[in-house]
């Protein structure tokens, strides 16, 4: 018998997931990561760290919201549940930020420019960048509440929005996905932008780690 959890071997998600496996790889030994994972990071350093993601996620929303209108296979993938605006904007308030005075750095500039122009597919392959970043980012939420002497991640809602259901709302996210008819030039146009969105994110990390 499969499993419930097994990705279809031939789908658009194992293809992701190889097509970036190297990436991850960089992705997550960055030293911003490592600080992350360890519950080292300063406040302010992570107060960067979520402006910045703001920055990106603001304007990868908004682009997936139009999407959905011009493309409608993508209404299966029941995106705006898995949106992460209004969570940054929540740990944000709780950093007293004012959103006014967050400017982009050039990783996220780039990746807002390739948002902005990006066709369906294309737009999928970065949100599945940061939908799947939702599974490490459980554990790095549960590190720093340690560190930080918090009960529970209640303040990281960006890191850890769905609390006990990732795991489940992450294989509905891959079932939806490999059950889309995607082309093969979608496929390949996903991918690609899979690897640039893992490569502006290391890179972005770099620079708010040198900030
Ligand atoms: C401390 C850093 C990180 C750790 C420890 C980490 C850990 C993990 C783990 C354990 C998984 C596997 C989840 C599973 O299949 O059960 C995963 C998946 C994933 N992570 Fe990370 N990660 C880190 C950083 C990142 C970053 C920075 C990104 C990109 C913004 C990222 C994007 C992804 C993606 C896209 C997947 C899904 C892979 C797939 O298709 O199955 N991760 N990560």
């Amino acid at each position: 018998m499969t499993s419930p959890a097994a990705p279809n071997p031939d789908g658009i998600m194992a293809r992701l997931k190889a097509g970036t496996a190297a990436q991850h790889a960089v992705a997550e030994s960055k030293p911003l990561e490592a600080a992350l994972i360890e519950g080292s990071i300063g406040r302010v350093q992570y107060q960067k760290y979520l402006a910045q993601r703001w920055w990106i996620h603001r304007e990868l929303e908004t682009a997936t919201d139009r999407a959905i209108k011009t493309d409608h296979r993508l209404v299966s993938l029941g995106l705006p549940s898995l949106y992460q605006t209004q969570n940054l904007e929540a740990d944000l308030a709780h950093l007293q930020t004012n959103l006014e005075s967050i400017r982009a750095l050039p990783g996220a500039t780039h990746l807002v420019q390739e948002i902005q122009k990006a066709a369906p597919a294309t737009l999928m392959g970065i949100f599945y960048v940061f939908e799947g970043s939702k599974n490490g980012a459980r554990f790095i939420a549960k590190a720093l509440a340690k560190a930080w002497g918090l009960s529970d991640t209640a303040r990281f809602r960006y890191l850890d929005p769905h609390g006990e259901q990732q795991r489940a709302i992450w294989m509905k996210f891959r079932s939806d996905m490999d059950a889309i008819s995607w082309t093969p030039a979608e496929q390949d146009q996903m991918v690609k932008a899979a690897q640039a969105t893992f490569d502006a994110i290391s890179s972005l990390d770099d620079a708010i780690h040198a900030g």
